[in-house]
């Protein structure tokens, strides 16, 4: 007889002692049993508060950290996400519609490719596109080449006082890249080559669809002789060191490459100043031209390792993934490279 049949008796007193002894004992058993459940539930909601609470500060330090440095908050806060849905916390203690939950609210880091450029250009996150692409991840996976690219045609080539181009370098496909100029007249100043200029115009574009702002291109491709004339300018005026600071020696400067672009704003009377970082134009492009390859090539606190004075207008082309690397690590090409001017 079961306990159900047993405990169907009208009375207590009407079982048999067995009967009775038996009941109980059933009793007793599931007295403890709804005691278990009950701390076992206890447990494990306050496991999931602790959970929750645990998420929520990782999830708070990633943007913090973002804050502070963008490449730590970044690909910090995908894989917190990742791991908050990973049923790590939850899973121990959650019921199956927690997870239903949790796994509804999973970033999906679906692998891209940059060189998807209609797919890049018309993605919702850019950063987070270029951040998710095969050539990112490369990037950071390689980490910091041991030797520096020191091929001319190269986008991620070095250029420096002491990596220089050959005197008779002239790339194969420079291009007007048809963005606003400062001026109206044909020039090889207006030149970059084709990719660089493509982004240019991408970056034009946006800026102005997306922040109302207009960038002004300035000066582009220069030939070896070209530089050689502007340094010995620059010499005239502020002398060897003076010149040295500021302007490359022929062979040195990135302009040469086709991958440079010197820009300016009517914010900052279309002159190449350092006062045009301090403008909204200057601060868009500071934070913004890594989405388009480009990266602030001297910048400021970082003259010692360039080798030259702050120019917030100076960017050059080293393609999107790359750029977004050494954006996201607050660093230059040169040590990107390992180089530092000091130590040539
Ligand atoms: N102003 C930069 C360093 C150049 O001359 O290329
Ligand atoms: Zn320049």
């Amino acid at each position: 007889m079961s306990y159900k049949d047993i405990n169907s008796k009208i009375g207590f007193d009407e079982m048999t002692p067995e009967e009775q002894e038996y009941i109980q004992r059933r009793r007793k058993q599931r007295k403890r049993k709804k005691i278990t459940s009950i701390i076992l539930r206890a447990d494990a909601a306050l496991l999931a508060a602790l959970g929750v609470v645990l998420i929520g500060s990782v999830v708070t330090g990633s943007l913090n950290a973002k804050a502070e440095n963008p490449v730590k908050g970044v690909s910090g806060s995908v894989s917190n996400v990742e791991v908050g849905n990973s049923s790590g916390l939850f899973g121990l203690v959650s019921s199956s519609k927690n997870k239903k939950k949790t796994s509804q609210s999973v970033v999906k880091t679906e692998q891209t490719d940059l060189t998807d450029i209609a797919a890049l250009n018309t993605a919702p996150d850019r950063d987070l596109f270029i951040r998710n692409s095969i050539q990112y991840k490369e990037i950071e996976k390689k980490g910091y080449p041991a030797v520096p690219d020191t091929v001319p045609d190269s986008y991620t080539c070095l250029i420096t006082r002491k990596f220089t181009l050959p005197s008779d370098y002239v790339p194969k496909d420079l291009c007007d890249p048809g963005v606003k100029f400062s001026f109206g007249y044909m020039t090889d100043k207006r030149l970059l080559r084709k990719t660089a200029g493509e982004a240019m115009k991408e970056m034009f574009d946006d800026a102005a669809s997306s922040a109302g702002i207009e960038l002004v291109a300035v000066s582009g491709y220069r030939s070896f002789d070209r530089q050689m004339e502007i340094y010995l300018g620059n010499v005239n005026s502020k002398g060897v060191e003076g010149a040295d600071s500021v302007s490359a020696k022929p062979g040195g400067s990135e302009h040469q490459s086709g991958l440079t672009m010197d820009l300016s704003a009517k914010s900052a009377s279309l002159d190449l100043v350092q006062a045009f970082g301090d403008t909204t134009e200057g601060k868009w492009l500071a934070e913004n031209c890594h989405k388009y390859g480009f990266i602030i090539r001297y910048p400021k606190g970082k003259e010692k390792i360039t080798g030259y004075e702050y120019e917030p207008w100076h960017i050059r082309y080293v393609g999107e993934a790359l750029a977004t690397y050494i954006y996201d690590n607050g660093i230059t090409l040169d040590e990107y490279y390992g180089i530092s001017a000091e130590d040539e």
